[in-house]
C-alpha cells in the first residue's frame, strides 16, 4: 500500500493527491484522504484508481480559503476484506483517524477484545481494528497511546494518524513496513517512499523501526518509544522528479525497459578500477569469502529469476555450491546455513517482506549477509552486512525490467571479484570478462532497436490463451523470467520448460498452433535445443525462436525468427531478457490492458 502524510503551509489536499499518484503502483484497489478543515476531519474515499478519488475531491468545490494544510492519504492492495468504499483507508474511530500499510496478526483476537467494550468495527479490514484499539487508549496523549498500542498489537505495519483533537499534527510509526520522511519549505512530508518525497526534498530519512514520527508544519521529532528524542540519519537520493515520471512514454515499463543500457552503465561503471571489478565504495573486503564453503540466494518473484541465472556465473567461477531459493519457502524449512554460507538477498525495492524475513533468519543463523538491493535505506539494505546497490533509479510498473538487468549485473561483478580475489580467476581472465559484461551495454542497445519487430510478433500472441518458454541452460532461466512477465501484464497462462523435459509430460500439451517462445542462445547446447525445437514443431506448435546472429536455423523450425547481437553464452541473457520483456509489454497493450498496473499484483510487497 502506498502511504503520505503532510502538515505544511500549503494546500495539503494537493500534495496527498500528488503524493498518491506517485504511489499508486504501491496498491490501487481503492484510495482515501482525511485532512482537517475547520476545525474537524473531513474524509473521503473509494474503490478504483487515485483519479476516481481527486475527481471526487475535486467535486467538493472547497474554497482556497477553507483549505487544510494537514491530512493524510493512502491508496490500498488489498489483504483483509474485500476491495470496498469501507474497507478503503483512512479509517476513523472516535478521535482517531489513521491509515496503514501491513497486516496486523492478532486482529481477531484484538477485535473480541474490544466489542466487549462495545467498539464495533464498520469495515472488514484489520486496519480498522488499530483505529479502534488507539481510540480506546486515548487520552489526550499521543505517544502514551501509541506506546499502549504498539504493545497489544503483532504483525507488520506503517501508520500515519491524526488526532481530532490535535489539528496539524500527524504522529506516525513503523514496524517493518517502510516510511520515509523529509522537512521542505512546504512542510513536513511522511510516505511509504521516496517518490512521493522527490518534489520536496532529495534530503530525507528513513524512519527506524518502532520510533514514533510526530511532524509539525515547523518540523519533524523522532522518539522512540520511551520518548526520547533520536537524531534522524539523513540520506540523499541523486535522481530527481523526471526519472520517476513517464518522460515521453506511454507507460513506466516501456521508459524503464529503454532505460537498460543507462542502468548497466550506472551499476557497472563505479565498480571498475584497472579494468577489474571493484568494490572498495561499496565497502565489501575481499575477506567476505574466506572460509565460504556454500552461497544460498533467496528472493522473491523477478530478483528470483535473477538469482537463477547470478547462480550458475557463481559456480562456474568460484566453484562453491549455490542454491536459489524462494525466500517465502526458505524462511520456514528450517535451512541448513552457519557462518560458512554467505546469503545473498535480492531485492529491487528492499522491503518485500518474506526476503527480509529471509535475512533476518539468516542472520540468526550466523551465516554472512550480502543484499543486492534497488532502494538506498530500505530495510533489506539496513538488515545486510553488506549491500550492493543496483543503480537502476526509480522503478514505477509493477513488472520489473532494469532492476532485473542490473540485478544480473551485480552478481556477475560478484562472480568475478571474488574469483578473481579467491585465485580461481586469473587476472587476465576476470578483465576480459568485464570487457564482455561491458559489451553487453551497446548490445542491449542494438537489442532494443527491434522493439517494432517484436511488436509484430507479439500481435500474434493476444488471442492466445496458453504460452510456452523453452530453453536450456541459462536459457531455462530466463524463461522463468519471461514466464512470470508475460503472465503479470498480459494474463495469458504460461509456462517456463527446461527444453529437455518438454517430452516427459509438457509436450501432451502442445498441439496445433500453441505458441512456444523458444530460446535459443547457448552455443553449448545449440544442437540439443534446435532438436527440441523440433519436437514442437512436429506437433504444429507455432514457434518464436530467439538466436545469437550467426547461429543457423532452417526456416522450417520457426514461425517468427529473433535474432540477438552476437555475444557470448554467459552474456547472451541480458539481451534475450530484454526481447521477452518487450514481447510482454506488446502483447499486454494490444491486449488493452493495465501494463503498469495489473489486476491483483502490487510493486512492493511488505505483507507476507
Ligand atoms: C512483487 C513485484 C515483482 C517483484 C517481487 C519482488 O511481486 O510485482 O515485480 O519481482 O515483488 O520484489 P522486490 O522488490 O523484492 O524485488
Amino acid at each position: 500500500c502506498g502511504i503520505i502524510g503532510f502538515t505544511g503551509y500549503t494546500e495539503a489536499k494537493k500534495v496527498l493527491i500528488d503524493g498518491l499518484t506517485a504511489l499508486e503502483y504501491r496498491g490501487y484497489d481503492s484510495a482515501g484522504i482525511a485532512f482537517y478543515q475547520q476545525g474537524s476531519i473531513k474524509t473521503i474515499k473509494t474503490t478504483g484508481k487515485v483519479s476516481i478519488l481527486a475527481d471526487k475531491v475535486a467535486a467538493l468545490k472547497i474554497p482556497d480559503e477553507e483549505g487544510s494544510s494537514c491530512g493524510i492519504g493512502h491508496t490500498r492492495w488489498a489483504t483483509h476484506g474485500g476491495v470496498t468504499d469501507t474497507n478503503a483507508h483512512p479509517h476513523t474511530a472516535g478521535k482517531v483517524t489513521l491509515i496503514h500499510n501491513g497486516i496486523i496478526e492478532n486482529y481477531r483476537e484484538l477485535e473480541i477484545r474490544l466489542k466487549e467494550e462495545g467498539r464495533t468495527p464498520v469495515s472488514q479490514t484489520d486496519t480498522e481494528i488499530a483505529a479502534l484499539l488507539l481510540d480506546s487508549l486515548y487520552e489526550g496523549d499521543a505517544l502514551k497511546a501509541i506506546r499502549q498500542a504498539v504493545e497489544l498489537i503483532e504483525g507488520a505495519y506503517a501508520f500515519c494518524i491524526i488526532f481530532a483533537d490535535q489539528p496539524e499534527v500527524i504522529y506516525s510509526l513503523r514496524n517493518s513496513s517502510p516510511l520515509v520522511a523529509c522537512h521542505a519549505k512546504e512542510g513536513s512530508i511522511i510516505a511509504s517512499d521516496m517518490v512521493a518525497l522527490i518534489d520536496y526534498s532529495k534530503d530525507y530519512f528513513v524512519v527506524p523501526e518502532m520510533h514514533v514520527v510526530t511532524l509539525t508544519k515547523k518540523k519533524i521529532t523522532l522518539t522512540d518509544l520511551d520518548g526520547n528524542q533520536v537524531c534522524p540519519r539523513m540520506l540523499h537520493v541523486n535522481w530527481d522528479m523526471t526519472a520517476a515520471k513517464k518522460g515521453g512514454y506511454p507507460h513506466f515499463m516501456l521508459k524503464e525497459i529503454h532505460e537498460q543500457p543507462d542502468s548497466l552503465r550506472n551499476t557497472i561503471l563505479p565498480r571498475i578500477q584497472n579494468k577489474l571489478p571493484d568494490f572498495t565504495a561499496d565497502n565489501i573486503p575481499d575477506s567476505l569469502f574466506d572460509g565460504i564453503t556454500r552461497i544460498v540466494i533467496t528472493a522473491c518473484g523477478t530478483a528470483m529469476h535473477a538469482g537463477l541465472i547470478g547462480r550458475a556465473m557463481l559456480e562456474k567461477l568460484l566453484r562453491l555450491p549455490v542454491t536459489v531459493e524462494v525466500a517465502s519457502e526458505f524462511r520456514y524449512q528450517d535451512p541448513i546455513i552457519d557462518k560458512n554460507t554467505l546469503v545473498i538477498t535480492i531485492s529491487q525495492s528492499g522491503e518485500t517482506a518474506d526476503t527480509l524475513a529471509a535475512l533476518k533468519l539468516s542472520r540468526e543463523r550466523g551465516a554472512s549477509t550480502l543484499s543486492i538491493v534497488n532502494v538506498k535505506g530500505s530495510s533489506i539494505a539496513r538488515e545486510s552486512d553488506y549491500v550492493l546497490y543496483t543503480h537502476a533509479g526509480p522503478e514505477i510498473a509493477v513488472a520489473s525490467t532494469k532492476a532485473y538487468t542490473a540485478q544480473l549485473a551485480c552478481l556477475y561483478l560478484l562472480a568475478f571479484r571474488f574469483g578473481f580475489a579467491t585465485g580461481k580467476l586469473e587476472k587476465e581472465v576476470c578483465m576480459d570478462e568485464m570487457q564482455q559484461l561491458l559489451s553487453i551495454i551497446p548490445a542491449v542497445e542494438e537489442t532494443l532497436a527491434q522493439d517494432k519487430v517484436i511488436e509484430e510478433i507479439s500481435k500474434q500472441l493476444t488471442e492466445k490463451e496458453d504460452l510456452f518458454f523453452i530453453g536450456r541452460g541459462l536459457d531455462y532461466a530466463l524463461s522463468c523470467e519471461g514466464s512470470i512477465k508475460l503472465k503479470e501484464i498480459s494474463y495469458i497462462h504460461s509456462e517456463a520448460y527446461a527444453a529437455g523435459e518438454l517430452k516427459h509430460g509438457t509436450l501432451s500439451l502442445v498441439t496445433e498452433g500453441v505458441p512456444v517462445v523458444a530460446l535459443a542462445t547457448q552455443q553449448k547446447v545449440y544442437s540439443k535445443m534446435i532438436s527440441n525445437i523440433r519436437e514442437v514443431k512436429a506437433r504444429n506448435a507455432f514457434v518464436i525462436l530467439i538466436t545469437i546472429d550467426g547461429q543457423e536455423a532452417e526456416p522450417s523450425i520457426y514461425d517468427y525468427h529473433i535474432s540477438l547481437p552476437e555475444i557470448k553464452d554467459d552474456y547472451a541473457p541480458f539481451l534475450a531478457a530484454v526481447v521477452l520483456q518487450l514481447l510482454a509489454y506488446y502483447t499486454s497493450l494490444h491486449r488493452g490492458l493495465n501494463v503498469d498496473q495489473p489486476r491483483n499484483l502490487a510493486k512492493s510487497v511488505t505483507v507476507e
